[in-house]
């Protein structure tokens, strides 16, 4: 019978067969033990010379990434995290692989990145991909039994919602077009039809940085909700967040383990979360030493890992300036010369996870702000109709999903969250 890896708990004691490829290999003269991996999981097959000498000899020379149909017997083990293993006694190689080029020695990440197409087989690589993949079902559980709807938002766009400097630049037939640097403001129409929607999808920013946290290409999920204001906004986000870590916790535990993530710090990721407004950093940060910035200034990464250093769960940063902020935030009636936003900084310096902020949503402060930044006043007359037509408070958010898998996994660099992560310096494979 043909099964996966990850069907084996529910053949203990069955002969099967399984299609897979060779991991690794190790043994001695008596005993071979291949670590297979067929996808679905990995789990190891023994070959014993003194059962099978042809077959020993069969598995002696299997290569790397050689792929085959392993047949044999499934039996506990309680050595490994997976729990079974295989007795082997057939091997029926489809293909032999030759000089595979990820070797289980170290290589650099430009190697690794050339070849990103066979490095998603690595078993780190394998568990970070699972990892997002539940963050995706995650997000899609949350939202929908919230009462949210998923509304898709084009990617070919006319006008930019995060500034015009990072726009990616293209001809739409004869008129000029851009890629979508967020969904939001198609979002906002949306929440006036449905109420509660959540766009979620590729994002595009031609951002000249080479940092771990930047990508040129990353997915956003993008909830907006009608008739919530800033406050109902940071409790939704607070719980979306909880949870996306307790499933990750809850049904990713094998690949936590392969990547070796601290748990405890993933089960400190628990509603609410600590805020602290903008003024208040900066204040914080001159006690720390940094004498670098003002009132005023944008933070840096090295900001944000002070201030996320200064909690053990992910910070709000609220209430930022105006003036270095997005045209549609909604100005803060305590302070006008700050917008009611929050950032959340992640720990462990993932750095800024959310975005967000409650909706300008009266016409004529919407229009003296476009006017104000000099941007072009018809591409947004469908925007400011939100605004004639039975205007109402609104908020929304946008969560960057590689910043956050790789908070939640532990890796360090977000190239590693994306199957094929779109950086400065790459466009392959
Ligand atoms: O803070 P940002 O620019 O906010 C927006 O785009 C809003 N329109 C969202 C909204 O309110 N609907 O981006 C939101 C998040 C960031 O917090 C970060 O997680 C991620 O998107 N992000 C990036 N991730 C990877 N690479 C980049 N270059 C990113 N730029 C932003
Ligand atoms: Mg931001």
């Amino acid at each position: 019978m043909k099964i996966t890896i990850n069907e084996v708990p529910k053949h203990n004691g069955k002969t099967v067969t399984i299609g897979c490829w060779l991991l690794q290999k190790r043994g001695s003269g008596k005993i071979q033990f291949l670590q297979l991996r067929d996808g679905t999981g990995f789990m190891q097959g023994v070959v014993v010379k003194a059962n099978d000498e042809n077959l020993f000899e069969t598995a002696k020379h299997l290569t790397q990434e050689t792929s085959m149909f392993v047949t044999g017997k499934i039996k506990e083990d309680g050595r490994s995290s997976f729990g079974y293993e295989m007795e082997v006694t057939a091997i029926e190689v489809i293909q032999a692989a030759e000089g595979y080029p990820i070797t289980p020695k170290e290589h650099g990440p430009e190697f690794l990145l050339d070849n990103r197409h066979l490095w998603l087989r690595s078993r780190k690589q394998h568990a970070v991909m699972s990892i997002r993949n539940q963050i995706i079902k995650s997000t899609y559980d949350f939202f929908f039994d919230h009462g949210f709807k998923k509304i898709d938002t084009p990617i070919l766009t006319a006008s930019s919602a995060e500034g015009t400097t990072e726009l990616f630049h293209t001809k739409y037939f004869e008129e000029d077009a851009y890629l979508s640097q967020s969904g939001q403001l198609h979002a906002e129409a949306a929440a006036m039809a449905h109420g509660k929607v959540f766009t979620f999808g590729p994002t595009f920013r031609a951002e000249k940085s080479k940092t771990r946290r930047h990508l040129i290409e990353f997915w956003m999920i993008e909830p907006e909700m009608a008739f919530y204001d800033h406050e109902d906004s940071l409790k939704l986000q607070e719980e979306y967040v909880q949870y996306l870590a307790e499933q990750v916790l809850k049904n990713c535990k094998l690949d936590l383990e392969a990547l070796d993530r601290d748990i405890t710090a993933l089960e400190k990721i628990k509603a609410p979360f600590p805020r602290i407004s903008y003024t208040d950093a900066i204040d914080f940060l001159h006690k720390e030493g940094f004498d670098d910035i003002e009132w005023g200034d944008d933070f840096g990464a090295p900001h944000e890992t002070a201030i996320a250093n200064h909690f053990d769960k992910p910070v709000f940063i609220v209430n930022y300036p105006k003036a270095i902020k997005s045209f549609y935030m909604k100005e803060n009636p305590e302070d006008p010369r700050t917008v009611l936003c929050a950032d959340l900084i992640a720990p462990e310096g993932y750095g800024e996870v959310i975005g967000g902020s409650e909706r300008t949503s009266d016409y004529d402060m919407l229009l003296a702000r476009i006017k104000e930044l000099n941007m072009d006043v018809d591409t947004y007359q469908w925007y400011l109709d939100l605004r004639r037509y039975g205007s109402v408070p609104h908020s929304g958010f946008g969560l960057g999903l590689e910043r956050t898998v790789a908070w939640l996994s532990g890796v360090k660099h977000v190239r590693e969250t994306a199957p094929f992560p779109r950086l400065l310096n790459r466009l392959e494979p």
